[in-house]
């Protein structure tokens, strides 16, 4: 990808082809699986783990797969994860709980093309340990973002977002397991939207037809 390189994206209106990166539980792919929108199709499974568990809920779902391993470099990381993408026919990316950070490569290749959805009314909160980080602030409400990827983590035009309160003697994994129920209704709805083309982004900011 050091050339620059830019795709023509075959945008039909009502279907657009995505490639999923996921690093572990895949629970949210397996929410878009069992969505079965009629315009999303998931032409691959991308993942940096070996033994994640989202490959399998893939290959149960006959969606192709492919590991591509850390190596260090986030450059080369970045080429060969989106080459492969571009390869099975992807047209955008659904980052479903992928614990690598692309390059910005990513982002010029798939322009307001990468989703992710992220465990935090965003801005508060970004970073791996978002739950955790909104129990120990105290916070009363949180919540769960999906948005937009753009070259800062965990940032970028955010298109849906829902509140999940925080109840007395919530312990990480309690309120976890409440924000991924959340998450699971959230994500496939976007995705649907997104593949509908019913989601823009004007001026940085996302606007729903
Ligand atoms: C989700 O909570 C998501 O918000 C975060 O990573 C987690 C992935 O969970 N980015 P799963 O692998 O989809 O179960």
């Amino acid at each position: 990808m050091g050339s620059a390189p830019t795709i023509a994206f075959r945008l039909r209106g009502v279907l657009i082809r995505f490639a999923v990166l996921a690093s572990g539980s895949g629970s949210n792919l397996q929410a878009i699986i069992d969505a079965a929108e009629p315009e999303v199709q998931l032409v691959s499974v991308v993942s940096d783990n070996p033994t994640a568990a989202a490959l399998a809920r893939a290959e149960g779902a006959g969606i192709p797969t492919a590991v591509i391993e850390w190596d260090g470099d986030r450059s080369r990381f970045t080429e060969r994860v989106c080459d492969t993408a571009v390869e099975s026919g992807a047209e955008a990316l659904i980052l479903a709980g992928f614990m690598r950070i692309l390059a910005p490569a990513a982002i010029e290749l798939f322009p307001s093309r990468i989703l992710n959805i992220h465990p935090s009314l965003l801005p508060s909160f970004p970073g791996a340990r978002a739950v955790e980080a909104a129990l120990a602030a105290g916070v009363r409400i949180t919540g769960v973002t999906v948005h937009f990827v753009d070259d800062r983590v965990d940032h970028g035009p955010i298109i849906a977002q829902r509140c999940v309160e925080v109840v007395a003697g919530d312990s990480v994994e309690l309120l976890h397991r409440r924000i991924q129920l959340v998450e699971h209704s959230i994500y496939p709805e976007v995705v649907g939207a997104v593949a509908r083309n019913r989601i823009r982004v004007v001026e940085g900011k996302v606007i729903w037809s």
